[in-house]
């Protein structure tokens, strides 16, 4: 794999994870479709525990994350694995109280069954929390920055190096963000977790997630518990990923600058509130966004009246569709209140 310290952006995502060039070969090896493989001293042998696919994309991730990184067939299982190999039973866990609803279900609904208590904090109220010592006791802070959909932005390394004093691990949930927008373990963080069903991948056609750990060794617990548990992507839509990712700086930057031209759009219309993009230098994360991120993700938020006005919204919009997902190629409108109850925000 070759990288020099000087690329860019663009120059980094196309080459991540690639051999290096060999005649004849391409420049991205096909998906290796394989359960078990020839035995052999010193092989591979059985592709829950390795396939040279996912191993490539790994490699990507790894070096865009600064950390060892190891792919999950979605981005709950990713959380998911982050959450079941850091808790044990008695331990506190906190998650935030405004970040994607399946956390906070997975949360309440799984971990509490193995005596785990669960709290819940916002993204504008962690940094506070942290600094005033309120994370001592407490064994994992989860937090999600920009959080998604009111696009909160809280500070990594402050929190970060306040819940270390207090002896507790963060993981910060970088969906939003995408590792070109933000590097968590860079700030501090122990672990970086992301949906790469959204931007990463960007094509709204798989699933996937992963984690990055700071420590090898934590990253290691993270891919002996996919081992065991079996939560293993097929090859498929880890190369699908993988080529996909060579685009991730030409689609963030189009996808940035169309969601400000839509925030700068929307900022005055009467019939809009509560509008968030945190590139806006008039949005409440603004300050926060400047010093901590190295860009704009293409997620906006805002408020109409009621479920009717987003309908027309809908009808009189050529281009942005409905559907419960961000990132991908088409502008997509989610309204969160359909959803009901936990799953509001
Ligand atoms: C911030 C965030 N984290 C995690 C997830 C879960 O990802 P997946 O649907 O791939 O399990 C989502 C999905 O919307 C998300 O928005």
């Amino acid at each position: 794999m070759t990288e020099r310290g000087s690329d860019g952006d663009g120059t980094r995502v196309i080459h991540a994870g690639q051999p290096a060039p060999a005649a004849g070969q391409p420049f991205l090896p096909g998906p290796v479709f394989a359960a078990p493989y020839h035995l052999g001293p010193g092989q591979r042998y059985y592709a829950r525990n390795e396939n040279p696919t996912l191993d490539a994309f790994e490699a990507a991730l790894s070096t865009l994350e600064g950390g060892s990184a190891v792919v999950f067939p979605s981005g709950m299982a990713a959380l998911s694995a982050v959450l079941l190999t850091t808790l044990r039973p008695g331990d506190r866990v906190v998650v935030p109280s405004d970040g994607y609803f399946g956390t906070r279900i997975f949360a309440h609904e799984e971990l509490t069954r193995f005596d785990i208590r669960v709290e819940e904090l916002s993204t504008v109220d962690v940094d506070e929390v942290a600094g005033a010592g309120g994370l001592e006791g407490v064994a994992l802070l989860m937090i999600e920055s920009p959080s998604n959909p009111r696009l909160d932005v809280c500070n990594i390394e402050v929190v970060t190096e306040a819940a270390h004093e207090s002896g507790c691990l963060v993981a910060v949930d970088n969906t939003t963000a995408t590792p070109l927008g933000q590097r968590p373990l860079e700030l501090g963080a122990d672990f970086s977790v992301a949906a790469d069903t959204k931007a990463l991948s960007g094509h709204s056609d798989l699933l996937l997630g992963h984690v990055a750990a700071r420590d090898d060794e934590r990253a290691a617990r993270v891919r002996a518990w996919r081992t065991r548990s079996g939560a293993v992507p097929g090859p498929f839509e880890v190369w699908l990923a993988h080529r996909s990712l060579g685009t991730l700086d030409l689609r963030l930057d189009r996808q940035a600058a169309n969601a400000r031209a839509l925030a700068n759009a929307l900022v005055e219309h009467p019939a809009v509130t509560g509008l968030r993009y945190p590139g806006l230098p008039r949005d409440p994360s603004h300050d926060q966004f400047t010093r901590q991120m190295r860009r704009p993700s293409g997620l906006l938020s805002f408020e109409l009246a009621d479920a009717d006005t987003v309908e027309c919204f809908l009808a009189a919009s050529r281009l942005a569709i409905a559907a419960t997902s961000f990132g991908g190629l088409h502008t997509t409108v989610d309204r969160r209140a359909q959803w009901g109850g936990d799953r509001v925000s």
